[in-house]
């Protein structure tokens, strides 16, 4: 064991426990539990948590929608997700619920260390309220029409067709999506935690090298522009912890949700008889890394820290962020069958070429992953089954058949033995630095050189010959010791493979500390194959939407979502609009616009800009060279961003349900639309 072990505490983000896994949240569960897995491998104690982060409105709502009580609907999601979980793999040493007596045990000393160090403030605020439900309405509950543009049917923070951001109380004729009442306006007290009390603490802990450089930079903008109070309560009814000095007030879901990391670690301490403090002590030499997605970076970069450090704890060692998953480069979407759910992937193809995939994709940095459906396909047969597997399947028959099983004494090629040895500190620094995608590279390089080395020598040929057959088993026992150093390379990733190689092998661990050893007059199992090819029309079944759910979404747009069809109109009224065929020439998104995509639109000679709130569907670099539809006399409108010079068309809800209509081949940029 090195002396220099070291104990980590390694964290996923929490999934709400009101839906189901999906192949975009389990790029960050296979990123962390590689970084993990390789931890272990390397001595260290590493420890890895999580949690189903179960309170907030939403998962009360839908226990009352199904007719359960919120603790039986968490007690069931959190079932499938660690079913879920399981079958990809995930090694978590504990797997708990933000609803747990050490959470809440937690989440009330912090707030009380926090509000006792003068960190908190109580104002009473005017929300709307839903007086059938009797129920406070976050923004998403409440839809209206914009007050700058008119648009209807916008939701209560910001508008999808201007771009505009408003109070929900600002909204003209707001109704509850609830109930479809009309909401009152309504006082309550909340409870805030005073960010700005924070400003120079954050403005050096996100400095102090714990963050991806792009990460620091867009925090210093945020901090540059003014930390803001943040509202840690909700009003009663609540699924959650309540404030322990204001009955009727609850604890905000994002408030108890980090500390769920803490409350998950508790449970794992009392279970393994391991002090809690000495991780989360303020002068622990422990280090805490959180892997987070891109969305939630505020609560974990600046919320997070402030608090712990307020509340006398030590603050994470790195928060490692990520990018989101798209599908063939487009974002995932329930229509084309590309939000596809973890035990969808499961029921057809094997968790690890996933998770070899994503390792091939991932970095440090904060970049969106693109799960290229041929890429994936043409990648895990070349890498994993033409050159990893390939070495054993080429050579470990020879071992069998004409050697019993048993390993020559010596090596026929020891270069190539110590020159995979040689790479051992480059892959390792590229695990440690969550660089898995230069790690399989270099992995995959060696297993190019071997099979190269392999084909050489070629053993089927000396075996043929009995003058010859005695070369076969020392290179045939190369070819098989550098099989089990690529695999220990690739064990983080492939741990199922691993451990069927172990088996084949017999040996006991593939961990670092075997690094250095040399299987000769060995005995090793009969080789049976360890991966198949993955075939095209597997992923062509795993992608076919889900038809019951496309029904139910079907049955209940039928009756709640499909907007009332609008006042009659005439011909002269229809023809006033002057609906053209545009081709999208450029396609950008807009700096501190969250839904909106800037458009260049060629209308065959004359170009327009449009802002489009389609962003969430949609990635900017697809869309150029398609063409659509566009209202081209619509008058100019200002925005925030710039003049929009019409509109382009589009159908569905909202969100990334927005579909951008086409015109059939052969229309031309320009065309009018009668
Ligand atoms: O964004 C989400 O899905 C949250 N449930 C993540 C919580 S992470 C942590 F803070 F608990
Ligand atoms: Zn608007």
């Amino acid at each position: 064991m090195p002396t220099d072990r070291r104990t980590i505490l390694v964290t996923s983000a929490l999934p709400y426990a009101n839906g189901s896994i999906h192949l975009g949240h389990m790029l960050e569960y296979i990123q962390t539990d590689i970084w993990v897995r390789y931890q272990k491998q390397s001595g260290n104690q590493c420890v890895y948590v999580c949690a189903d982060d179960a309170h907030g409105t939403a998962i009360m709502l839908r226990a009352q929608t199904l007719g359960i009580s919120p603790e039986e609907l968490i007690a069931d999601v959190k079932a499938e997700h660690e079913a879920d979980f399981n079958g990809f793999h995930i090694g978590f040493d504990h797997y708990s619920s933000t609803h747990t007596d050490a959470n809440r045990h937690y989440s009330e000393l912090i707030y009380s260390r926090v509000r006792d160090a003068g960190g908190i403030a109580v104002r009473t605020i005017s929300q709307l309220f839903d007086p059938e439900k009797e129920l406070f309405l976050a923004d998403r509950y409440v839809k209206g029409i914009c007050p700058k543009c008119g648009a209807d049917d916008q939701y209560g923070d910001n508008c999808e067709a201007c771009g505009a951001t408003y109070q929900a109380s600002e909204l003209k004729n707001p109704k509850s999506t609830l109930s479809g009442a009309t909401p009152v306006l309504k006082d309550s007290e909340h409870l805030f935690f005073e960010l700005g009390q924070h400003t120079d603490f954050l403005k050096e802990w996100t400095r102090s090298g714990r963050l991806q450089p792009e990460v620091a930079n867009k925090l210093a903008e945020w901090i540059e522009g003014g930390l803001k109070s943040w509202d840690i309560s909700r009003d009663a009814p609540y699924f959650g912890f309540e404030v322990p000095d204001h009955p009727g007030t609850y604890f905000y879901v994002w408030l108890d949700a980090p500390i769920g990391y803490m409350g998950a670690f508790k449970e794992w301490c009392d279970a393994n008889n391991f002090d809690f403090d000495s991780v989360w002590g303020p002068n622990s030499d422990a280090e805490v890394y959180h892997f987070i997605g891109k969305d939630i970076v505020n609560f974990h970069c600046l919320f997070w820290p402030a608090m712990l450090n307020q509340a006398d704890f030590r603050t994470p060692t790195g928060v490692n962020v990520h990018g989101f998953v798209t599908v063939d480069g487009r974002k995932m979407s329930k229509s084309r069958g590309t939000f596809i759910k973890a035990r969808t992937y499961l029921d057809h193809l094997d968790p690890e070429y996933l998770r070899y995939y994503f390792a091939t994709k991932l970095s440090a940095r904060v970049e969106d992953i693109d799960l290229s459906l041929e890429d994936f396909v043409q990648k895990v047969n070349s890498d994993l089954v033409g050159k990893l597997v390939n070495i054993a399947s080429r050579t470990a028959g020879f071992i069998g058949k004409k050697f019993d099983g048993q390993l020559a004494s010596e090596l026929a090629n020891p270069e190539l033995i110590e020159a995979i040895r040689a790479k051992g500190p480059e892959i390792r620094d590229s695990f440690e630095k969550r660089e898995f995608s230069r790690a399989t590279r270099e992995i995959m390089a060696l297993a190019d050189d071997v099979n190269a080395w392999i084909a050489d020598v070629a053993p089927w040929q000396l075996a043929k010959n009995e003058d010859t057959l005695a070369q076969v088993q020392p290179i045939c026992t190369t070819a098989i010791n550098a099989f089990r150093l690529l695999t220990l390379y690739l064990q983080p990733v492939m741990p199922t493979l691993a451990a069927k190689v172990q088996a084949f092998l017999n040996v006991d661990s593939l961990g670092y500390e075997t690094l250095n050893d040399t299987l000769l007059n060995h005995q090793i199992e009969s080789f049976t194959p360890l991966l198949t090819r993955i075939e095209m029309k597997d992923v062509e079944a795993m992608i076919q939407p889900d038809v019951t759910e496309v029904k139910e979404s079907a049955k209940t747009e039928a009756t709640s979502n499909i907007e009332p069809i609008a006042p009659e109109c005439t011909i002269d009224d229809f023809t006033k609009v002057d609906l053209r065929v545009a081709t999208i020439i450029a396609a950008k998104e807009v700096e501190g616009a969250d839904k909106l995509l800037q458009l260049t639109l060629d209308l065959g000679g004359e170009t327009r800009q449009v802002f489009s709130g389609i962003k969430a569907a949609y990635q900017a670099e697809d869309l150029v060279g398609r063409q659509t539809v566009m209202i081209a006399n619509l008058a100019p409108r200002k925005m925030k961003f710039g003049v929009s010079e019409g509109m382009v068309l589009a159908a569905g809800p909202g969100g990334s349900e927005i579909y951008l209509l086409e015109p059939d081949q052969g229309a031309q940029a320009g065309q009018r639309i009668r």
